[in-house]
């Protein structure tokens, strides 16, 4: 694909001329950025085995790690994966479109570039206007992980995944801002007891009570700070503390220090913290912030994803300014 300047990548996505355009790009192999309900994705046709490739290249991703398959309706749901349980089937008449991903058994059609050489795949159907128009336009699936580079904040806007990708995606799709703002919530169907992979855009107490069963999440064994993959991260210090006092406190101190600090506190509203986050955290980087203090929401609903991601954000480097 070529490109003329990286400002005229991004076209608006309501416009139905766009869809087609961006339809075509995924057909000649192309990488588009989209918008879904959680963050934007870097989507290929997931039937493309270079363009699979590439998008590993362009985020600085290694292999093994899988990408999520987008679809556009359930019944599409075997042409990927195969025994399916009722309880999966439940849980996507309940929740699709929507921020949830279910890891089910791999169809030998997918290839293992998306998988990652496992046998299994993840799939969701996003809820975005936007997207399912564009998939529907498609008829197929897209493979898509978020488009932004490995181990970094995930992007919320057309703009973010500019500013991070540019040149190195061949178009961007407009869809706003993304509603929800942190990706979706990952559920091992594989097995006979559901497992929580990754908590995210739908509360897992709403799972729970879908599936009437307790879940139990497969990250839980807590590793060493400073172990921890880089993920989420941005370029200032993250510091947690748990409540608006504390942080209010943390903030001052650390003023005196002359640090250029920033405090992240929607602990009362989970929708609009997860809907915040992501630009919250690229906004300090961008204004120079040296630390932001944010305040651990309760580990209630969006509020457990939340804290996962914040945590993730602020234990990739040694914190010169603890103590
Ligand atoms: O909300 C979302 O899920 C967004 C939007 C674009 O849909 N996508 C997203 O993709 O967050 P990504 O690649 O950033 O995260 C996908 C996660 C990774 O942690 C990956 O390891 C896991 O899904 N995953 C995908 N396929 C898997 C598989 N077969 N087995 C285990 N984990 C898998
Ligand atoms: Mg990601």
């Amino acid at each position: 694909m070529s490109k003329s300047s990286s400002t005229e990548i991004i076209i608006d996505g309501r416009d139905d001329q766009a869809i087609r355009q961006a339809v075509q790009v995924l057909r000649e192999g192309g990488l588009i950025g989209f918008p879904t309900e959680t963050v934007y994705g870097l989507a290929a046709n997931v039937e493309n085995e270079n363009a699979l490739r590439r998008i590993f290249v362009v985020k600085n991703r290694p292999t093994n790690h899988p990408l999520i398959v987008h679809i556009a309706d359930a019944t599409e749901l075997d042409d990927w994966a195969i025994d399916i349980s009722p309880a999966a089937y439940e849980l996507a008449n309940q929740l699709w479109p929507g921020p949830l991903t279910m890891l089910l058994r791999r169809n030998k059609r997918i290839s293992t570039v998306a998988t990652g050489g496992r046998d299994t795949v993840a799939i969701r159907i996003p809820d975005h206007n936007v997207a399912l128009r564009l998939l529907h336009e498609f008829n197929g699936a897209l493979a898509a992980p978020s488009a932004n580079r490995f181990g970094k904040v995930s992007p919320t806007t057309a703009q973010h995944v500019l500013a991070d990708l540019g040149s190195d995606v061949d178009l961007i799709v407009d869809g706003g801002p993304c509603a929800v703002g942190i990706e979706s919530t990952i559920i091992d169907m594989t097995a006979t007891a559901p497992q929580l992979l990754r908590p995210g855009g739908i509360a897992i107490e709403r799972i729970e009570s879908i599936l009437n069963t307790h879940i139990e999440y497969s990250n839980e064994n807590p590793r060493a700070p400073g172990m921890l993959e880089s993920h989420y991260a941005p370029r200032c210090l993250v510091e947690l503390v748990e409540s608006s006092d504390a942080a209010i406190k943390r903030a001052q101190v650390l003023r005196h220090t002359s640090r250029k600090v920033e405090v992240l506190d929607y602990s009362h509203d989970v929708d609009v913290f997860a809907a915040k986050l992501y630009e919250f955290l690229r906004a300090a980087d961008r204004h120079g912030c040296d630390v932001v203090v944010a305040v651990l929401p309760s580990a209630v609903g969006l509020g457990q994803a939340i804290r996962d991601r914040l945590y993730k954000a602020s234990t990739t480097r040694p914190n010169p300014y603890s103590n």
